[in-house]
Formats: C-alpha cells, sequence, structure tokens
C-alpha cells in the first residue's frame, strides 16, 4: 500500500487537542477544576521539597564525626493539630470544587421538544468504529444512522444549540472523548450512558476512542464537524433521504448488491439492509475512511484500496478482503462513489 495513505490528513493543519484550550462549557469546567488542582498541588510540591532541600543543606553533617546528636522534639501538640487540620482543608475544598465540576458537567438530558434547538443522537461504540443514530433535532424526529463523522449545529448569540449524547456498546468497553468539546464517557456493554456539550466554534473537532477496545483501538479515530446551522440543516436534509439512483450505475448497483456486502451494510432504500457495518447510504458525505483513518477522496483512489483488503489498512477489523475481480470492484467503487 501507497504509505502516504496513512500520513494524509486530507489536506488539513495539524489539530489542537488540547483540554487547556477548551470550545464548550463542559470542558470548560474540567479545564477551570484541572488548573485549580494543579495550583493547589503544585502550592503543596514547593513547599514539601523546598523544607526538604533547606533540611538537606542546613542540617547536612558538617564534620566526619559528629558526635552530639541534635535535640529531639516529641509531642508538640500545635504542630500536629496544624498538619491534620491544613490537609483536611484542602482535601476538602478539592471535594467541593471536583462536585461542583460534576454538577456542571453531568446535565440529565432534558425532553426532546419544538423549539429547543437541541440535537440527541444515540452513539454505538464498536470495534472500531463509531455509530452515529441521529434521534431528534429541535424536536422533530430524525431517524437516520451515519458513522465516525459527527455532525452538529454551532451556537450562536442567544441562541444554545446542545448536543445530548447516548452512549452504548455494541461489543467492548470504549470511551468518547473530544478533548476540546467535553470529558471521556465511557461506552459500556449493557448500559446506557449519556454526556451533552454545545459550542458556538465551528469546524473539525478531532478526538478519538480513550479506552483500550482491541487491536485497533489507537485507529478508532473520531470527527466532530461543527457546522452553521444553515449548512447543518442542509446536511440534515440530505442524510434523511434514500439513496441516490443513478441509472447509468445499475450495473455497479447490481454487483454491489449480489455482493456479501449487503448482510453487514445498509443503504437506505436497496435491499442493503445490514446494522452490523458503517451505514453506506451517504458514504461520500463524509471525508474518511476506515473511521478516520484514511480521506475518503472523491476520484474514489482509497475507497477501491480500502475494498481491495482493508485488513492491509486496519489490521483485524471485521470487514475482510473478499477477493472480487477487478471489474467487480471497479463497478462496486463506481456506485458507491455516486453515494453523496
Ligand atoms: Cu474503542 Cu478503544
Amino acid at each position: 500500500m501507497d504509505l502516504s495513505l496513512l500520513f494524509a490528513d486530507g489536506g488539513q493543519a495539524v489539530q489542537d487537542l488540547s483540554t487547556f484550550h477548551p470550545a464548550s462549557p463542559s470542558a470548560e469546567s474540567i479545564r477551570n477544576l484541572s488548573i485549580l488542582i494543579l495550583a493547589i498541588t503544585g502550592f503543596i510540591f514547593i513547599v514539601v521539597e523546598g523544607v526538604l532541600i533547606h533540611s538537606i543543606i542546613r542540617f547536612r553533617q558538617r564534620r566526619a564525626l559528629e558526635t552530639v546528636e541534635p535535640p529531639q522534639v516529641y509531642g508538640s501538640q500545635p504542630i500536629e493539630i496544624a498538619w491534620t487540620v491544613a490537609p483536611a482543608l484542602i482535601v476538602m475544598v478539592i471535594v467541593l470544587v471536583t462536585i461542583r465540576t460534576l454538577w456542571e458537567v453531568n446535565v440529565k438530558p432534558p425532553e426532546e421538544k419544538p423549539g429547543d434547538n437541541a440535537l440527541f443522537v444515540t452513539v454505538v461504540g464498536r470495534q472500531w468504529w463509531w455509530e452515529f443514530d441521529y434521534d431528534h433535532y429541535n424536536g422533530r424526529p430524525l431517524g437516520f444512522v451515519t458513522a465516525n463523522e459527527l455532525h452538529i449545529p454551532a451556537s450562536e448569540e442567544g441562541v444554545p444549540r446542545p448536543v445530548y449524547l447516548t452512549l452504548k456498546s455494541a461489543d467492548v468497553c470504549h470511551s468518547f472523548w473530544v478533548p476540546r468539546l467535553a470529558g471521556k464517557t465511557d461506552l459500556i456493554p449493557g448500559r446506557t450512558n449519556q454526556m451533552w456539550f454545545q459550542t458556538s466554534e465551528r469546524g473539525l473537532f478531532l478526538g478519538q476512542c480513550a479506552e483500550f477496545c482491541g487491536p485497533q483501538h489507537a485507529n478508532m479515530l473520531l470527527r466532530v464537524v461543527v457546522d452553521s446551522p444553515q449548512e447543518f440543516q442542509n446536511w440534515l436534509e440530505n442524510q434523511q433521504r434514500p439513496a441516490v439512483e443513478d441509472v447509468a450505475l445499475r450495473d455497479g448497483k447490481a454487483a454491489f448488491l449480489a455482493q456479501s456486502c449487503v448482510n453487514c451494510h445498509r443503504v437506505r432504500g436497496t435491499r442493503s439492509q445490514g446494522g452490523y457495518a458503517p451505514d453506506l447510504t451517504h458514504l461520500m458525505s463524509r471525508q474518511t475512511l476506515g473511521s478516520g483513518m484514511i480521506p475518503n477522496n472523491s476520484d474514489g483512489k482509497n475507497l477501491r484500496e480500502w475494498i481491495a483488503n482493508p485488513q492491509v489498512i486496519k489490521p483485524e477489523c471485521l470487514m475482510p478482503a473478499f477477493g472480487l475481480t477487478d471489474r467487480d470492484r471497479n463497478r462496486i467503487v463506481d456506485y458507491l462513489r455516486t453515494l453523496r
């Protein structure tokens, strides 16, 4: 495989993944807590190390044969009270600010209602990609599924557009983490977790699975695209439509439907209704393939390589190489490239 595939970033500049540069209220709460804890523990570190270094220098053995033992002090009540009360107070402060942060971060999702400008999405963690089930926006049911790239609307002055995620897992434990938007939240089999964020900063936010989930854990990448409200509306309308029908590519579609692709993938509006692998209805509206691994370029070059052998690009992923003939593969890629 062409090595440049692995390092290509679709022409984007290096992304900011710093938790100290938050773009959402919940990430900001976590940043503030981190700075406070760092300040408190940093102060304690400097005091303790300062006293230690001072003692080492001031009370070092000066002559080779020191015979007089220094005075031994036992049982000073004021000192004992001081070093019990001071740490207890510090711990108390840390507990209180941590509870306040948890309060700010763990917002219980409200009921969806018309005019709430809120987006509700169910995220399902899978080895090794993200399924996004779009549930509601602004009180309207959506009911489509996409993968790996979460589009959300930007908040505007006076119009917050919060995003509430319901997190589940289809296999093992994963963890949803977009550092600039919110803290990590685990996706645990048999359990449902919630998280929320909102941002007025448009553009791409990168994240990644933050809980070891198997050999391709490090390649379970995440992209959150924050669109303007109008762009988001257009994106929603496109995603809600069934797959486009291009009569010129009837052969390609037939080739696709004849293969076992249909057992795992779904293309809405066709008989390909698998629910086990990424929904391909609007495959070409996504910027990457393999959960953020390689650019999904419009010429279909990477898509062709992916289909030829996904195991070269993402070893042990659940999609096998099907050993298609070149002719079939080209026809299938030509068909998939029309799924915008
Ligand atoms: Cu999913 Cu690590």
